[in-house]
This record gives C-alpha cells, sequence and structure tokens, in this order.
C-alpha cells in the first residue's frame, strides 16, 4: 500500500505509549515502532537494517534501541549509535518518520518528511478542551479497509438498525441529510425540529436533534451530536466526537475515537455508563459488521461490485469520490 502516504495519519493516543515501553503499529503497510525518549515521541521504521528483525522485540533503555537479534543500537533520529559488528556507519541508520503528539494523540507523516506542515493536522482542539472526566478514547483493531469505516461514520442511518438500544432511534433514517462539501472536506448534517431520541442520549422525545459530520482527508471525522426536548431547550445537551481511521494493510485498520461531553462534565458514573454503551457499538456492534462486510467483498474495489445505492449514501459517496481524487493525485494515475 503507497497511497495517503502525504497526510498525517493517527498512529496512536499518546496515553497508550508509556515512557519505558515501545509500541509497534503497521501504517499503510509499513511495520513502525514508537518509543519516547526524555518523554519525546519518535517513530522509526521497525525493521533493523542488517537482517530486518523487528527493533520493537529489542530493549528500550536511556531513549535508544538496541536490536535483539545482533545487538545493533539506534538513537531516536535513527542513526546507529552502537555496533558490536564493526563501525556504526551512516548507512546503518534506520528511517525515521516524522511524528508530532497533538490532540492527545500521535500524529505520523510516511512521506516526504520535507512537506511534512503539522499545520495540516485538523484542529480537534475541543478535546484538550475537555476535561478527563468527561473524555471517552478510545482504539479499535478492525479487520476491514479503511474507506469501509469511513462509510460507517459518514452514513450514520446504520446506527437505526445496527445500534438501536443506544445510538439509533430511526432519526438518521427518516432524516433526508444535509450535504456541503469543501476542496478537502465533506459535512453531512441530519438536523430535526421533532424526532424520538436515541436511548444514548437520554433527551426526552420529542427532541430536537442534530448529527454532523465533518469529514477531513483522508480519515478524520468530527461528530457534532446533541439535541434537546422540544418543550425544554434550556435542556441541552452536545457532544463532540472525534473518528480516526489509519490503514494499516489493504485489508486492516486502526480505528480511534474520543467522545467528549458538554454536560455532567464531572460525573464518573455517566462516564463510565456512556463508555459501556460506546464501546458496545464500536467494538461488539461496529466492528463484526465492518469486517464482515470485508469478508464478504474480498478485495474486490467497491464500484465493480455495482451497489445498490440509496439517499442516505450520499455523504460516503461524495468521501469516496474525494479520496480517489487524492490518490490519483498521489500516484500520478
Ligand atoms: S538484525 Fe538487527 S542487528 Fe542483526
Ligand atoms: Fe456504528
Amino acid at each position: 500500500m503507497h497511497c495517503l502516504r502525504n497526510c498525517w495519519h493517527q498512529i496512536a493516543w499518546a496515553e497508550e505509549l508509556a515512557e519505558d515501553a515501545m509500541l509497534a503499529r503497521t501504517v499503510l503497510g509499513e511495520d513502525v515502532v514508537l518509543f519516547r525518549n526524555e518523554g519525546v515521541a519518535s517513530a522509526l521504521r521497525d525493521r533493523c537494517p542488517h537482517r530486518f528483525a523487528p527493533l520493537s522485540l529489542g530493549k528500550l533503555e536511556a531513549g535508544q534501541v538496541t536490536c535483539p537479534y545482533h545487538g545493533l543500537r539506534f538513537a531516536d533520529t535513527g542513526m546507529c549509535v552502537h555496533n558490536p559488528h564493526g563501525a556504526a556507519v551512516a548507512s546503518l541508520a534506520v528511517q525515521r518518520y516524522p511524528l508530532v503528539e497533538r490532540h492527545d494523540a500521535l500524529w505520523i507523516w510516511m512521506g516526504d518528511a520535507g512537506a511534512a506542515d503539522p499545520g495540516s493536522i485538523p484542529d480537534l482542539s475541543f478535546i484538550e478542551a475537555c476535561p478527563e472526566t468527561a473524555k471517552i478514547r478510545s482504539y479499535t483493531a478492525v479487520d476491514a479497509h479503511y474507506e469501509l469505516l469511513t462509510d460507517n461514520i459518514v452514513d450514520l442511518s446504520h446506527a437505526d438498525y445496527l445500534h438501536p438500544t443506544s445510538l439509533g432511534s430511526g432519526f438518521n433514517t427518516r432524516t433526508k441529510a444535509r450535504i456541503t462539501e469543501a476542496e478537502d472536506r465533506v459535512v453531512v448534517a441530519w438536523e430535526s425540529d421533532s424526532e424520538d431520541a436515541p436511548p444514548a442520549f437520554q433527551i426526552a422525545s420529542p427532541a430536537k436533534l442534530w448529527t454532523i459530520v465533518d469529514w477531513f482527508a483522508p480519515a478524520v471525522m468530527v461528530v457534532r451530536a446533541g439535541g434537546h426536548p422540544v418543550a425544554d431547550p434550556a435542556a441541552m445537551l452536545d457532544t463532540l466526537n472525534l473518528h480516526s481511521m489509519t490503514p494499516a494493510t489493504e485489508t486492516s485498520s486502526h480505528y480511534f475515537a474520543c467522545n467528549t461531553r458538554s454536560f455532567k462534565l464531572e460525573d464518573a458514573g455517566f462516564n463510565a455508563f456512556l463508555r459501556g454503551q460506546l464501546l458496545h457499538a464500536f467494538q461488539v456492534e461496529d466492528k463484526p459488521m465492518v469486517e464482515a462486510v470485508q469478508r464478504r467483498m474480498g478485495t474486490t474495489d467497491l464500484w465493480s461490485l455495482r451497489p445498490a445505492m440509496f439517499p442516505s449514501d450520499r455523504g460516503a459517496v461524495c468521501v469516496r469520490r474525494r479520496l480517489a481524487k487524492m490518490i490519483a493525485a498521489e500516484t500520478g494515475s
């Protein structure tokens, strides 16, 4: 997999990378090892230049990694700093990827390092702005192509069928989504003045509801979801949610999610309840469904399978078109 190299991908939540342990993750088909040196996170290719042993199986000491096979040692710059078999020459360096810690997350750039501008990471400052007691982060490894996960968020009508006890109430099916497109952005908005609220929202029905998905290329989505009882606008509840997908291989992805809310900011009991609801939806309902879809599709391109199309697919089709354009520009095809 060589596309989407020239963009930032979330590779981990910052909290997943402890000071004294390495984290191995595959991104765009390449094996990467993450570790910290005095708190600063780095990403190196997880493949020793000698006989290609995974460095992530080696030892991390004082911010340097020793290969478990024949003992080469590398600094966080990727330079070899110790070779028990000869000189630690420059050609023994291992590739280092630009890495930025921002919005509670670690973002990696797999393309030309000179073009890595952290300014192009989407603004997700709502994550830092939310207190820890009102924040629910999750990571899920999914055996499916990242675009199937993107489709899943951009077409939220699935919530009415797959998540009827938490996120679905029929609202996303009954309401026609409004779509707005910009260069590397697609916004899909469902809004209604009077609807049944999904159970997890804990809003009395009938309710004024909104769900707005803001897609940033290639696969970062901010979902605003909330509402209030029609009779009580002051009882408004609102949430901002990140759904961020990173391609691992052609048929697997990293799925990061973060829920933040504007209410019950210090309510640990409610946080635990909502965490349970969300993790059940993502990991027990979404993940097996998207993985089953992947198995049915194999690696055949979606369009060549001639899928039936509904009005609710419009947002996902816009996103897929924009991605196809980006990939074509990158690969020159
Ligand atoms: S494979 Fe790493 S030192 Fe030999
Ligand atoms: Fe879902």
